[in-house]
């Protein structure tokens, strides 16, 4: 047995898989569980299920079980179990949430018609309108500080998302270390069409040569600005700005996931997309060193402000592992573990220190493709496989076209004004 196994909490690895129920923080208000709400759409209607009006009824009680009640158009509709695992997703990343109960009703005529009026009113007040689908899972990737292996990490996942024969949009709204292209191998400046901008696309295999590849779909801040003196004149609500473009003027196509990696340091960018794009949820990327997780607390206590979701925590640079199979904490050990816990949150992985991370950066070719089976490209994999397989998984539209049809057909006049208020 090495010597990190011999210290690693239960289990051997010291990842958590499990869901923890959060630390015994007081539990959320109604409002609170609502604020949250916003961010799961329903998939054919491209709007919050909050401004639908679809969720009839949140209680909680002094326990932390929240109740909620979601009022369908068809009750058989196969969208229900894509629209309970969100919400039930989504309220358990609530601090303090002990258990979360979905009940369903069905709407009335009179109901289905005044959703179908907020779906066109809501269709109409969103603006900008993004390019992002209500379909694509939005994936932040943060950090307390620079140089813990953001970039790392969000050029990884998204290669190793590709690999499973998925569409993965990668945003690099890090203006001061715009190291993504770099990373993904992709370089020059960004064409366009038809007033849209296109990105830069990378083809990936899939791992072991089975099954269909998929796409990585790259833009990045470093093709606005030449070097990181520009970069520094840059402020907060530029920046916010810029990403607001990226959001809105690119030819993103359909992506599963769009990963953004974050800038450090300002709250802008994350208001931005709360702002834009709700159901956004993040992903904090820390070191083992302990010291180093207040800074990574705040990053996490910042999303929750803007009603976000912290998905959970990637520590990175976590011990090396000698070609003997021995263990080194190079970083120290247990920051990954201590912020998850304080969250409470899952901590999805550790990253161990590898040479081909960096040398896999360098060249443009990440570690989950120049070395799938090693000890880091392993680990990538196993957390992407974790969030396309349980915590944020691709949202699949099969088999919904009827309901649209006759939600169509129940609508009796072409323009029946706004809402009526709650
Ligand atoms: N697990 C790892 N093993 C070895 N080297 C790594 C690992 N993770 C990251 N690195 C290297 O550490 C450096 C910093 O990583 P990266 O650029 O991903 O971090 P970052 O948090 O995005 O930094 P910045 O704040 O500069 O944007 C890079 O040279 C990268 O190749
Ligand atoms: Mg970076």
């Amino acid at each position: 047995m090495s010597p990190d196994e011999t210290m690693s909490p239960s289990p051997a690895d010291g990842v958590d898989r499990s869901h923890p129920a959060g630390p015994a923080a007081t539990p959320p208000s109604p409002d609170d569980v609502r604020r949250i709400l916003q961010g799961v759409s329903d998939p054919e209607l491209h709007a919050s299920i909050v401004d639908l009006g679809m969720v009839r009824d949140v209680s909680v009680t002094a326990g932390g079980a929240v109740a909620v009640h979601v009022a369908l158009t068809t009750a058989g509709c196969p969208l229900r179990t894509q629209i309970r695992q969100d919400v039930e997703s989504k309220v358990r990343g609530l601090p303090g949430v002990a258990d979360v109960r979905v009940e369903y009703g069905e709407m009335t005529g009179d109901e289905k018609r005044d959703l179908m009026a907020r779906a066109r009113w809501e269709g109409r007040r969103r603006a900008p309108e993004t390019e992002i689908a209500a379909t694509t899972r939005v994936l932040a990737v943060a950090s307390g500080k620079g140089g813990v292996g953001k970039s790392s990490v969000t050029v990884n996942l998204a290669t190793a998302l590709a690999a499973r024969g998925l569409t993965v949009g990668v945003l690099d709204a890090d203006i001061w270390g715009f190291s993504v292209p770099r990373m993904l191998g992709v370089e020059g400046r960004l064409g366009g069409a038809d007033g849209k901008i296109r990105p830069h696309e990378v083809e990936v295999p899939p791992t072991g040569g089975r099954g269909p590849g998929g796409l990585v779909k790259v833009v990045s801040m470093g093709f606005l600005v030449d070097d990181e003196d520009t970069a520094l004149m840059w402020r907060g609500l530029v920046l916010s700005k810029a990403v607001e473009q990226f959001l809105t003027d690119v030819a993103w196509g359909e992506l599963d996931y769009l990963l953004v990696d974050m800038p450090p340091g300002t709250g802008d960018v994350q208001m931005a997309l709360a702002r834009l794009l709700p159901s956004t949820e993040v992903l904090v990327v820390t070191t083992p060193a302990l010291a180093a997780q207040r800074v990574a607390a705040r990053v996490a206590d910042m999303a929750r402000r803007s009603y976000l979701k912290v998905t959970g925590v990637v520590e990175n640079l976590s011990s090396f592992v000698a070609p003997d199979g021995s263990h080194h904490a190079i970083f120290g050990e247990g920051g990954g573990a201590a912020l998850a816990r304080d969250v409470g949150v899952p901590l999805l992985g550790r990253i161990p220190i590898e040479p081909a991370v960096s040398t896999g950066g360098d060249a443009g070719i990440p570690v989950v493709r120049s070395d799938p089976l090693g000890p880091a490209g392993t680990a990538f994999r196993e957390i992407a496989a974790r969030i396309a397989e349980e915590l944020l998984p691709p949202v699949e539209m099969s088999g919904c076209t009827a309901r649209i049809l006759e939600l169509a057909g129940s609508t009796p006049s072409p323009s029946p004004g706004p809402p009526r208020p709650d």
